[in-house]
């Protein structure tokens, strides 16, 4: 089966000034990985990259890249009405300077005293993104958290953001080179990745069980819209 693949993947990239920015430590390791994995199996795919983020080694991937989460915002009211699934791995930052703040364009100079940042709450993209959705689209978040609240805090993320699938994985995942994580569909089932002898999975295996999953949910989600 063939369907349009939206991956978004890596960090945000928030200006404090012209050279200053608040990041996050998202390596994009994982949206590279599915990306290369959905265009080794002749899927049409579109990598929404962070900067710094890693690359894709599949030519066939067509990157597009951002900074901040407000141009993520931008490419993704482009790109998504022109695709079936979206997995939205990036890192999106909550909070961003003030867009008012006259020094974010310059440079902010070092004071003796202390120095105050306002940070506005940034759009929460994911649940914006709900607005777009048609038939047989099929929408999959991520939600890191701590081990303690990871199960009931993803399950709630899935219903508040309109999500058919979410990805539940713990805070360690981040900048790892493997991953141990639960994927929960909004009708019901969950599936935990699978685990090597050594522990949790490398983050390449893990796009290809991923994969499968979301396949398979895009299959049936296209076949009950064509039959609506
Ligand atoms: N996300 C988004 N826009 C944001 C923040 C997050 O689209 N401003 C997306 C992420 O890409 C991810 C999902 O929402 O797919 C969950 O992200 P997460 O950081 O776990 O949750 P938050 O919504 O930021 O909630 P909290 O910070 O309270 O955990």
């Amino acid at each position: 089966m063939t369907y349009r693949l939206l991956i978004t993947s890596g960090p945000t990239q928030e200006p404090i000034d012209a050279v200053r920015f608040i990041g996050n430590r998202s390596s994009g390791r994982l949206g590279a990985a599915l990306a290369d994995a959905a265009a080794n199996r002749g899927i049409d795919v579109t990598l929404l990259n962070g900067a710094g983020a890693r690359e894709p080694s599949n030519a066939r991937v067509r990157v597009i890249p951002f900074r901040t989460t407000a141009d993520l915002e931008s490419r993704l009211s482009e790109e998504v009405p022109q695709t079936d699934v979206l997995v939205m791995a990036a890192a999106v930052s909550d909070y961003r300077p003030r867009a008012s703040d006259q020094t974010l364009t310059g440079k902010r100079r070092r004071k003796g005293e202390n120095m105050v940042l306002e940070l506005e709450p940034t759009p929460d993209l994911l649940a914006g993104c709900k607005s777009m959705r048609r038939d047989g689209h099929c929408f999959v978040g991520f939600a890191l958290e701590p081990r303690e609240e990871l199960m009931t805090s993803a399950q709630a993320k899935l219903k508040r953001k309109g999500l058919d699938l979410i990805v539940a994985n713990p805070l360690e995942t981040m900048d790892a080179d493997t991953i141990e994580a639960t994927l929960i569909a909004a009708d019901g089932p969950m599936a935990a990745s699978p685990r090597s002898t050594d522990g949790p999975i490398p983050k390449t295996q893990f796009a290809d069980w991923l994969l499968d999953a979301v396949t398979e949910h895009t299959q049936h989600m296209m076949t009950n819209a064509a039959h609506d």
